[in-house]
C-alpha cells in the first residue's frame, strides 16, 4: 500500500484550439511528499494542476488517485478527495470564515451543524484564526483569507492538496504567515503539490522540484540538485530569471 502514490499524472495532454498546453506530463507524488512546480508564465503549470482536479477536462491522459484512475470520475464527488488553494483565495464573500470552512462538510459531506462547526473550528485554530472566525472575508487581510482557504480544504480531509500560487497575490509582508502554515502542513505529512516561485519554500519542504516550460516537465529533482546543479540549459536560465525577479527568499 506504501509504495501506491497518492497522485499518479500520466501522459497528460490538453489543447486549445491549435495551441499545445500540456503535451504529455507524468509523474507522481508518494504520501506525505510536497513537490513544487516551477516555470515561465504561460506554461501550461495552472492547466496541470486544474485537469488533476477536472476543473478542466484533459483531451489525453490519466490520473490516479491511491491507485485508482479518477480521470472520469465524477468531478464533484473527486474533488472533496482534493483539496484547492487557489492564487486569489476564492471564498464566498457573503459568508464568514467559520461559514466558508463549514459550508462544504455540511453541504457535501452532510456533517451536522455541530459536528462541521467544530472541525471548522479546529481548522482554522491550526491556521490561527480561532479569533477571527466570525468575520467576513472583506474584514480579513489577503494573508488571512489565504489561511481561511487553506482550513477550508484541510477540513474535508484531502488525500491531497493543490496550491496554485497561494502567496502571488499577496502584499510581501502577507506571505510569511501563509508560507509557515504550509510550511507546518507539508511537515506535519501532508501530501502536497504546489505552483510556487517562492524559493524559500520549495528549498525548506520539497521533496522535489518540478520544472515545467511549453506544456512539458523538462526536469525534476530534490531541490538541492536542481538548484545548485541543474542539468538542463533551460532550467539554469529560468532560475537566474526567477532569483533576478523575487530573489532568494530563505525563510
Ligand atoms: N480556457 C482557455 N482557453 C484558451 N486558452 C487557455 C485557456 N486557459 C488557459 N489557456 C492558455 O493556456 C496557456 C497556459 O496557461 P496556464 O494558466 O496553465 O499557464 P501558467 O503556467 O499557469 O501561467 P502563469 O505562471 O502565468 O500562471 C496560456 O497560453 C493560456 O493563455
Ligand atoms: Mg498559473
Amino acid at each position: 500500500m506504501s509504495d501506491i502514490p497518492v497522485l499518479k499524472v500520466e501522459n497528460l495532454k490538453k489543447r486549445y484550439g491549435n495551441t499545445v498546453i500540456l503535451n504529455g506530463v507524468s509523474f507522481e507524488v508518494q504520501k506525505g511528499e510536497t513537490k513544487v512546480i516551477i516555470g515561465p508564465s504561460g506554461t501550461g503549470k495552472s492547466t496541470l494542476l486544474a485537469c488533476i482536479n477536472r476543473l478542466v477536462e484533459p483531451d489525453e491522459g490519466k490520473v490516479y488517485l491511491e491507485g485508482e484512475e479518477i480521470t472520469h470520475h465524477n468531478a464533484a464527488k473527486m474533488r472533496q478527495k482534493i483539496g484547492f488553494v487557489f492564487q486569489d483565495f476564492n471564498l464566498f464573500n457573503h459568508l464568514t470564515a467559520l461559514d466558508n470552512v463549514r459550508i462544504g462538510l455540511i453541504k457535501v459531506q452532510k456533517f451536522s451543524k455541530q459536528e462541521a462547526t467544530e472541525i471548522a473550528m479546529e481548522q482554522l485554530r491550526k491556521v490561527g484564526l480561532a479569533d477571527k472566525a466570525h468575520l467576513y472575508p472583506s474584514q480579513l487581510s489577503g494573508g488571512q483569507k489565504q489561511r481561511v482557504a487553506i482550513a477550508r480544504a484541510l477540513a474535508m480531509r484531502p488525500k491531497l492538496i493543490l496550491f496554485d500560487e497561494p502567496t502571488s497575490a499577496l502584499d510581501p509582508e502577507l506571505i510569511g504567515e501563509v508560507l509557515t502554515v504550509m510550511i507546518d502542513l507539508a511537515k506535519s505529512g501532508m501530501t502536497m503539490l504546489v505552483v510556487t516561485h517562492e524559493l524559500g519554500f520549495a528549498r525548506t519542504v520539497a521533496n522535489e522540484i518540478i520544472f515545467m516550460e511549453n506544456g512539458v516537465i523538462i526536469e525534476q529533482g530534490p531541490p538541492d540538485q536542481l538548484f545548485t546543479n541543474p542539468k538542463m540549459e533551460r532550467t539554469k536560465i529560468f532560475l537566474r530569471k526567477l532569483t533576478e525577479l523575487y530573489g532568494e527568499k530563505a525563510r
